[in-house]
């Protein structure tokens, strides 16, 4: 059964999504001591990072005990208008109090591999165990069906044994780097946001239509013994069957 949930607007969807991260994240530091996120980039989670960075959401949320990682990056300097860092940094970690040392961005000098081998090895440092358990990934999904920087017929759809790849994206003739899909499917929570008309006829197909994760990568997602919300406004989810 999705758990599919539909709100009003862009900014209802934001607001139901901070919501969701002060939750999450309250519940694991009552649990565990500390609370573990990958970020998703694009557009889509700029509103929630804009809420979550709010003067009245800080005395929510134990900055000191959350730990930010990225779900994926671009092949790009940190000043780069296409960073995802530079995006979160902008929106949200230059508002809020949170020691340095509890972020994680990806460092995406030198060659590629070795950003990707690098940065796992910074989740290693962290994370026990074969596989890392992140509280909360949160993702997007591009109109191709991809999510994170996991693009239709790349070869890091293949990729059972890293935790933090470098990949390529076919169509976009550009380099990416990603977490992989057995690391997105260890998690305890993933939340998948997704904004706007244009992405309502990939989202059917995706939910409902056959199942072709070659194709549509964001199918792969499915946490073992995680939960999937998928938080949609109502453009996105316009051709959905009534039921939801
Ligand atoms: C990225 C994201 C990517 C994004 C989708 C949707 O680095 O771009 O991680 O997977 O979530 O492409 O992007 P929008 O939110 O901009 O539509």
């Amino acid at each position: 059964m999705k758990n599919i949930k539909i709100f009003p607007s862009p900014k209802d969807l934001a607001i139901a999504a901070a919501e969701e991260f002060i939750r999450i994240a309250d519940q694991a530091i009552q649990e565990q001591g500390y609370f573990s996120a990958a970020l998703s980039g694009g557009k889509t989670p700029k509103m929630l990072y804009k809420i979550l960075a709010d003067p009245l959401n800080q005395a929510r949320l134990c900055w000191n005990r959350i730990h930010l990682f990225f779900g994926d990056e671009r092949y790009v300097p940190h000043d780069h208008s296409d960073s995802n860092y530079r995006m979160v940094k902008d929106i949200l970690i230059n508002h809020i109090d949170i020691p340095a040392r509890n972020i994680f961005p990806v460092q995406t000098e030198g060659e590629i591999h070795q950003a990707a081998a690098c940065y796992e090895t910074s989740m290693r440092a962290f994370f026990t165990g074969d596989w890392p358990r992140l509280d909360l990934v949160l993702l997007g999904m591009g109109e191709d069906g991809h999510t994170a920087s996991l693009f239709p017929n790349s070869t890091g759809l293949q990729n059972i044994t890293n935790w933090f790849i470098e990949n390529f994206a076919p169509k976009r003739n550009a380099w990416r780097l990603t977490l992989t899909k057995n690391v997105i499917n260890c998690a305890r929570n993933v939340l998948v946001l997704v904004s706007g008309e244009s992405k309502a006829e990939m989202l059917k197909k995706v939910l409902y239509g056959p199942v072709d994760p070659i194709e549509k990568p964001i199918q792969l997602i499915s946490p073992q013994s995680g939960q999937v919300t998928w938080m949609l406004d109502r453009d996105a989810a316009q051709k959905l069957p009534k039921a939801n």
